[in-house]
């Protein structure tokens, strides 16, 4: 008999909790639902980003015999019309029950930019947990979180299941174009050198030795997360096979990330943001290349909403 894993689902209405600000461009959203089925870090929800339409369904019209054919207008509505694709960033449940969960957005859009305007009590609609999360090592192994930007969220929330799990060996490296966009709270100054210091509070109670790098040098490091990177894994001493990275940001920097895994020898497990239309399997807006030995060509098409988004390193086929 073949054991089939399965995985629950919610799509629910959930309320606005608590909203902050933590730099210029983010908002961290937290919000709360009756209830939401076990989740990983890296595991993402969908998001309708606009106001509820139950009371006010949108119509389309077209002739029985033709196929749908929206107008541009219909596309280019105020409201986003597709669900938004969001890391959790934290989860916690509530002393009455509830489950709270967070996620830090970037606006940048008509779907974002609706998520920013949201206040404590607001709804917001939601499904998830959706994709496969990261997959924790041994508790004694060495755990390096390398965040970039938007990516930085999912890293947050592994953060947060490493210190209830009590990982003790792990450092983070967040990186940002320039202080004012680094979205994290810090308690104390980074290092300008590259060393790791508790100086970022990663969620409510969550902190662990970190490493800034901004491309404009406002904070921390002046570079690229894997400058840091390869600073930290140069000074640090560590052993290779009991090492591993744990990376979501821009494709080019994970491309980097899983070069430099590589030649260390270093465990890697990446997370990335691909386009999503649907976030379930349906639309194949997510395709990306995987490596596959089963296949003539050795490699075959997968969707980074189900197989991912997080994904061993070399089980991507990078070129
Ligand atoms: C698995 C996953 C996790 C993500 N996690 C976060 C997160 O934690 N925080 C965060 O700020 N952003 C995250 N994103 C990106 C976020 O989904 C997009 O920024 C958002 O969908 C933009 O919506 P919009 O309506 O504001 O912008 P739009 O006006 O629709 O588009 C602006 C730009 O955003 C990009 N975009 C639009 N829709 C999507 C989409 N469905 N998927 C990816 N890119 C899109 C397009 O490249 C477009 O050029 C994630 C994306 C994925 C796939
Ligand atoms: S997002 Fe639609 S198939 Fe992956």
């Amino acid at each position: 008999m073949t054991l089939v894993k399965t995985q629950k689902l919610c799509a629910a209405e959930a309320r606005v909790t608590r909203v902050e600000h933590p730099c210029r461009a983010h908002v961290r959203l937290h919000f709360a639902l009756p209830s939401f089925p076990k989740s990983d870090p890296g595991q993402f929800v969908q998001i309708s980003a606009h106001p509820n339409r139950d009371d006010a369904p949108r119509e389309l019209c077209w002739p029985t015999d033709e196929m749908p054919r929206p107008m541009m207008a219909d596309w280019s509505a105020e409201d986003a019309f597709l669900r938004r694709p969001f890391s959790l960033a934290d989860r916690r449940e509530l002393a009455d029950g509830r489950s709270e969960l967070t996620v830090i957005s970037r606006a940048i859009g008509r779907g974002t930019r609706w998520l920013d305007s949201l206040q404590i009590g607001d709804a917001l609609n939601i499904s998830g947990p959706l994709g496969r999360g990261f997959r924790l090592p041994a508790q004694s192994d060495t755990c390096i979180l390398v965040g970039g930007g938007v990516g930085i969220p999912p890293l947050i929330y592994l953060a947060r299941q490493l210190c209830e799990a009590r990982f003790s060996d792990v450092v983070v490296i967040l990186g940002a174009m320039s202080r004012d966009l680094l979205p994290v709270v810090l308690t104390a100054e980074p290092a300008c050198n590259g060393a790791a210091r508790e100086c970022v509070l990663l969620a409510d109670g969550v902190s662990y030795p970190s490493i800034v790098a901004t491309n404009d040098g406002t904070l921390g490091i002046r570079g690229l997360v894997t400058d840091a990177l390869r600073e930290h894994v140069s000074h640090a001493g560590i052993l290779a096979d009991h090492t591993h990275v744990f990376a979501c940001g821009p494709e080019r920097m994970l491309h980097a990330v899983a070069e430099q895994t590589r030649a260390l020898g270093l465990h890697c497990q990446l997370c990335i943001e691909r386009m999503m239309g649907c976030g379930m399997g349906t639309c194949l807006s997510c395709v990306t290349a995987v490596n596959d030995a089963s296949r003539p060509a050795g490699w075959r098409w997968g969707l980074a909403c189900g197989e991912g988004p997080v994904f061993d390193r070399d089980r991507l086929k990078w070129d």
